[in-house]
């Protein structure tokens, strides 16, 4: 089952899917609006449940579809999980959306694959324990985190995890690698939009671009592999080919390396414990001059120290930027306030909505709508 099927990552995903041949069955796909893209993907893949979000936009759906059942509704995502059997779930909507359904495959046990990282920085406090409850496996498809997934895979694997010193996330940097204070503070919606190398979502376009997508990984990996604050480090690396790095306590480092191409870690969490050919283009190290690794600058970028707060800080503080980060960014992609103003505002919204111990799902759904009321206000006065 596929959510978020007509996005960046739900397309490629598709591809992979096509690539490995018989090996999988596409049970269900959701989208957001773009009814037109998945009734052609249903029909496609032979799909028996689609789920739209925007109930708006069925009528481009509606009557196209032969014996596929069709979901509606800002629900619809959590209602095609539960009504459709699925082993995998490729978890691939945008943003704090994609957090009830993953929830909900979660408990019917399903393997997920994780693009989604909104769900881990929103409630790793919930999904981690759920996990073991229901004896689920999630593989993650970020690169970097199905990089260091990759690294600690070894016979041993629970052996290697305790000698882990730490981890070391890397960024390309982002359009703004290079840019002054003064220059980040005015970029417009196409400089932010125009990534040096990897081709995504404008949400997760406009998150590298202020770093904030390098802050919710570095939260994502502090649930995945159960680190603390300071066993996660970022490094820029602007060619994008080394993922990720794992530093051992004897100072062995594994690092897992590819070509920019958002198709091989989603393969790697379909196939995984296995490995099938692959249908990226393969790494021409010939042409591969250097690889560049510099510190990221905190002052130009400090989205990162507001995630090393939220592991401090924990309960739902996880929630508030994630969410308060979803509104400024809309915000600035609608043009309403300066690419300057988006990390600025998640860190007042942190500061003014108080944490609470997360204990289920409201709790997070609460402090995700008044982060986003909050950023909201601010921008209307
Ligand atoms: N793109 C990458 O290379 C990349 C890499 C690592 C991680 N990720 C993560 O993967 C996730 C998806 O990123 P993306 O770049 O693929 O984003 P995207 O291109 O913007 O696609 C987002 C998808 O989510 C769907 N969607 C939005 N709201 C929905 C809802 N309420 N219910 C069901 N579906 C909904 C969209 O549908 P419509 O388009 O039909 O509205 C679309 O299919 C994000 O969490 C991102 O951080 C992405």
């Amino acid at each position: 089952m596929l959510l978020g099927s007509t996005g960046s990552i739900g397309v490629n995903t598709l591809r992979v899917v096509d690539n490995l041949g018989n090996d999988f069955d596409v049970v269900g796909l959701a989208a957001g609006r773009n009814a037109q893209l998945l009734g052609e993907q249903a029909r496609r893949f032979n799909a028996s449940h689609v789920a739209l979000a925007a109930e708006a936009h069925a009528g481009a759906i509606r009557g196209e579809l032969n014996g596929t059942r069709l979901h509606l509704g800002a629900d619809a995502a959590r209602e095609m999980v539960e009504a459709a059997d699925a082993d995998v779930l490729v978890a691939a909507v945008v943003g704090a959306a994609g957090l009830p359904a993953t929830l909900a495959a979660i408990r019917k046990g399903m393997m997920i694959a994780l693009a989604n990282k909104e769900t881990l920085v929103a409630a790793g406090e919930l999904v981690n324990p759920l996990m073991r409850q229901h004896g689920t496996t999630l593989v993650p498809v970020d690169s970097e985190h199905s990089a260091i997934f990759q690294c600690l895979q070894t016979a041993n694997g629970a052996e290697q995890r305790k000698t882990v010193k730490r981890i070391v996330l890397t960024a390309s940097g982002g359009p703004f690698r290079k840019a002054t204070r003064k220059q980040i503070e005015r970029a417009t919606v196409a400089e932010a939009l125009n990534h040096p190398t990897w081709d995504m979502g404008p949400k997760i376009t406009i998150d590298s671009a202020t770093m904030m997508n390098k802050a919710l990984e570095i939260i994502e990996a502090h649930w995945l592999f159960d680190l603390a604050a300071d066993e996660i480090d970022v490094i820029i690396h602007p060619q994008s080919v080394v993922h990720s790095f794992v530093e051992f306590t004897d100072h062995s480092v594994l690092a897992q390396l590819g070509p920019p191409d958002m198709k091989t870690p989603i393969q790697y969490a379909l196939t995984y414990p296995d490995r099938s050919p692959g249908c990226s283009d393969p790494m021409d190290w010939a042409t591969l001059s250097s690889l560049e690794f510099e510190p990221p600058d905190h002052e130009r970028f400090p989205s990162l120290g507001l995630a090393y707060r939220v592991i401090e800080t924990g309960g739902t503080s996880g929630a508030v930027m994630n969410a308060a980060n979803e509104a400024a960014v809309e915000a600035f992609l609608g043009e309403r306030i300066r690419f300057g103003g988006i990390v600025p505002l998640v860190a007042e919204a942190m500061d003014a909505i108080k944490p609470r111990p997360v204990t289920d799902l409201d709790t997070v759904l609460e402090a995700d709508r008044a982060a986003r009321a909050f950023v909201r206000d601010r921008i209307d006065r």
